[in-house]
């Protein structure tokens, strides 16, 4: 949330700056803004929507130092006033920052009493103003004065007129990285804005403070003194970020995951034996576990609902899916025989991250499935799983999140196997059927079917809901999400049991019921409660297999595996659905994909 970028070096700021803003776009883009050190001042350009927009403004603004920032609005609307770099009010120092200051408001009202007038409604303005009040001179005095009066999460990188040739920068809960090169340094919130330029990259850590020239990185400690800092290595950096032909990112994205639940499985399986690199922990210490929480949010949360019902299915422990944001404040009673598993595309939600760390202090046994490598909470996790969805840019997660899902099936198996719950000939099964999926994800990738029909249903619907049982009942939540969140069209999941303690009330000849019937154990009921909206006049979508007659027609797994196969015509539902309504699909409005704030 938020895109923070810096570059100091002998070459166009202005242009490095913007390119990594594009680069950093998942993060937030509700507007933009850059300031560089140019004639001896601090110039500043902000506006409203991408950082493309930000070029016209630019085009005359050359300087070799500067930074800046995409917005994801928290405080204050999406306007060029609240978008950030924000001055302080002598103009000496510019400020960009990822993150909440949790006592804006009092530190606004204590500044406004000595004089200090906040010309935006954002929570950030104020640590420009407290650098001021506490600058004597000494750029890393005022700045290191500042950080122990914020309370809440930042990264943050400061210009300072008086310190023409250098970028200070600190962090707390927010990630930002450094990357260096000869004549030449960089500051992101994202690694993989920086991998192309630099040669050393460079984490900082909660409380350090650094300095950036051109050609040094000094780094300080919370007591002022200076540290030495350990480059990251940096491995399997992939930066295709194509379209390669398709319109959208998302399609693109959606098309790939036979590809990628292979790659994510041939990382897990050799041949049938299951694999999980580093992992230390003994038969008897997964025999000890006697119960496991799936701990994400949003679509991974959903992928953690999948998690639950296997786990409970096959591990034969009592297994639940968590909210992290919810997880994190609610006292959970876990211990050293308590399994937490951790799901996170980015690595980086705040939620997710703070839900970690309560694991970790509680000594319960951890793992974390992760996409993105040197993320905090891969590098934070003692065992992490990492996916190899490769780099997802549509904000609305497909691959990651199918990717999430054959890792967690691989995680229960294997658990499942090694403390004798699951016996080995019973487990080939499994294995055999989930290597089996990228190819029946391919049949309905490449099936004919009329999506565009399907979404002038939902387009003719007042009221949507998407039902099933079990499995089938994670699915609907998810696909009810993807719907939401790329055509902003209002709709809700429900197990489809529950339909009749409520919502059926809402059912009428304007509904749409869309059923998820392919579970063998399952569908008979769900059609139940199917026949039941019909019967108050709805029109309904089923997904079945060809067992039965319906709408869509996919192909026969084992019913844990169901959620790989019917996740992928609701996608693509959602996509034509937000298609033929003309939305911007790869960048919902309101959302942003790495989510580092509360
Ligand atoms: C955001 C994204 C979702 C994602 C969720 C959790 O809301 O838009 O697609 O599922 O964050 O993100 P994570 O990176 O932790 O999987």
């Amino acid at each position: 949330m938020c895109g923070i970028m810096g570059y100091i070096g002998e070459e166009n700021a202005t242009e490095i700056i913007i390119s990594g803003l594009e680069a950093l776009e998942y993060r937030g883009y509700d507007s933009a803004g850059i300031a560089v050190y140019s004639y001896e001042d601090i110039i500043c350009k902000k506006c409203i929507g991408s950082p493309a927009e930000l070029k016209e403004k630019t085009s005359e603004l050359y300087s070799n130092i500067g930074i800046g920032h995409n917005r994801w609005a928290t405080h204050g609307r999406a306007d060029e006033i609240n978008a950030h770099p924000h001055l302080s009010q002598n103009g000496i120092f510019a400020v960009v920052h990822n993150g909440i200051i949790e006592n804006y408001e009092k530190l606004k009202t204590e500044l406004m009493d000595k004089g200090y007038n906040f010309v935006s409604e954002t929570d950030t303005e104020v640590i420009a103003h407290l650098i001021e009040e506490n600058y004597k001179g000494d750029l890393k005095g005022a700045v290191s004065a500042t950080l122990p009066l914020l309370e809440g999460s930042y990264a943050l990188a400061i210009l300072c007129k008086d310190y023409p040739d250098t970028i200070v920068c600190a962090k707390r809960s927010s990630p930002l990285f450094v990357g260096t090169d000869s004549n030449s340094a960089y500051i992101a919130s994202d690694i993989s804005a920086l991998t192309q330029k630099s040669k050393r990259i460079f984490r900082l850590n909660d409380g350090e403070i650094g300095l950036l020239t051109k050609d040094s990185f000094k780094v300080y400690d919370t007591d002022g003194c200076r540290i030495k800092k350990s480059e990251i290595k940096i491995k399997n950096i992939e930066n295709n970020i194509n379209k390669d032909g398709y319109e959208h990112f998302m399609l693109k994205e959606i098309m790939e995951q036979p590809a990628s639940i292979r790659k994510t499985l041939s990382e897990i399986f050799d041949g049938r034996k299951i694999r999980f690199k580093g992992l230390k922990w003994s038969a008897n210490d997964i025999k000890q576990i006697n119960n496991v929480h799936f701990v994400a949010c949003g679509s991974a949360y959903h992928a953690g609902m999948v998690g639950a019902y296997v786990c409970t299915e096959l591990f034969k422990r009592n297994s639940t899916a968590e909210i992290a944001s919810e997880f994190r404040y609610s006292n959970p009673c876990i211990d050293k025989n308590t399994l937490i598993v951790i799901i996170s595309q980015s690595g980086e939600t705040a939620d997710t991250l703070a839900a970690l760390r309560i694991a970790n202090e509680k000594n319960a046994k951890v793992i974390s499935i992760v996409n993105v490598e040197n993320s905090t909470i891969s590098l934070e996790s003692k065992n992490t799983i990492f996916t190899k969805a490769g780099p997802e840019i549509a904000v609305a997660t497909t691959k990651a999140y199918s990717a999430q899902l054959a890792a967690i099936y691989s995680l229960v198996l294997y658990l499942a196997v090694i403390s004798g719950e699951l016996k080995k000939i019973e487990a080939v099964k499994y294995i055999d059927e989930l290597k089996r999926i990228p190819e029946k994800i391919e049949t309905i990738l490449n099936q004919n079917i009329d999506y565009k029909t399907l979404s002038e249903k939902i387009l003719n619907s007042e009221y949507i809901c998407f039902i099933g049982r079990n499995y089938e009942y994670c699915t609907v939540m998810e696909a009810s999400l993807k719907l939401k969140e790329i055509s902003y069209i209002p709709c809700e999941a429900y197990a489809a049991g529950e339909l009749k303690h409520g919502t059926i009330s809402l059912i009428d000849k304007n509904s749409l019921v869309i059923a998820l019937c392919c579970s063998d154990r399952l569908s008979s009921k769900t059609l139940s409660n199917v026949n039941e909206t019909k019967a108050r006049g709805a029109e309904v979508l089923t997904v079945v297999t060809k067992k039965i007659s319906g709408d869509i027609i996919i192909p026969e797994t084992i019913e844990i595996y169901y959620p790989l196969l019917e996740i992928i015509p609701l996608q693509l539902l959602a996509y034509n659905t937000a298609l033929i309504k003309g939305c911007e699909i790869d960048k919902p409005k309101n959302l942003a994909k790495s989510v580092t704030v509360e």
